[in-house]
């Protein structure tokens, strides 16, 4: 399976002006633990990483300390997310049917989801891992702050990455989308948007996305319960 990890963003939410993928979680750079999940997967056997060129002097160095065994890529990212998947699928190789898509900030994501990923996206065009919500969540009308609707939590799924498709379906997707001046913020949503079914793969309550520094003593909290674990 060809992995594409976008690891182009900043650490604007963070509060640092380096990439957030590049801080320290548990002696590692966040980034290497999420290579450390896709080294272990069985099923990945090619990783395209999504980066900032500047950044790719500290990607070369977490690439090696990680020891990936699989071929990695580096590609340059672009502007947004979007444009980042948009231009690593434009890098993958010819032969690739079907692409994992996994976000390098959910770093906590385990070798059993990327793999049970792949496994589903055998048997149909497109997936998300996702999981249950479990607040109520409420529309709100963004001038007047006012609560519009409360949608039933029993519909209500949180989606995560690993996202997987057929390639050539999200490269149309992808295309369109551009043309049509669509900016979303997953690849399932562009999937939708022109009409492809999108299957729900149960994901991990503990597959946060690294976003705010409380993520990030999060984080290191379950990533200490592991490797006690494993001790
Ligand atoms: O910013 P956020 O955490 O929502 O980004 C999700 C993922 O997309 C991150 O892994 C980030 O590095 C990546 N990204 C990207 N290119 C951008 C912006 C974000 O690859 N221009």
């Amino acid at each position: 399976m060809y992995l594409l990890i976008p690891a182009a963003g900043s650490g604007r939410r963070m509060g640092s002006d380096r990439n957030k993928l590049l801080l320290p979680l548990l002696g590692k750079p966040l980034l290497a633990w999420t290579l450390l999940a896709a080294r272990e997967s069985k099923s990945i056997r090619w990783v395209g990483l999504v980066g900032q060129p500047v950044d790719f002097p500290d990607f070369k160095e977490i690439i090696n300390a990680v020891g990936m065994s699989k071929m990695v890529h580096l590609i340059p990212g672009g502007s947004t997310r979007q444009e980042s998947v948009y231009l690593g699928l434009q890098n993958l190789p010819v032969v690739a049917e079907r692409v994992l898509i996994h976000d390098g900030a959910r770093c906590l994501v385990t070798p059993g989801l990327l793999d049970r990923c792949v496994e589903a996206i055998q048997t149909c065009p497109g997936l998300i891992a996702a999981i249950p919500v479990k607040d109520t969540i409420k529309i709100v009308d963004s001038t007047s702050h006012l609560v519009s609707q409360t949608p039933a939590r029993e519909n209500l799924w949180a989606a995560q990455t690993p996202q997987a498709f057929v390639v050539e379906e999200l490269m149309r997707c992808h295309t369109q989308g551009r043309a049509d001046n669509l900016e979303v913020t997953d690849d399932a949503a562009l999937f939708e948007h022109y009409g492809q079914p999108v299957k729900i793969v149960e994901g991990e309550e503990t597959n946060l996305k690294i976003t705010t520094p409380l993520d990030l003593a999060i984080a290191e909290f379950i990533l200490r319960q592991r490797l006690n674990k494993t001790l």
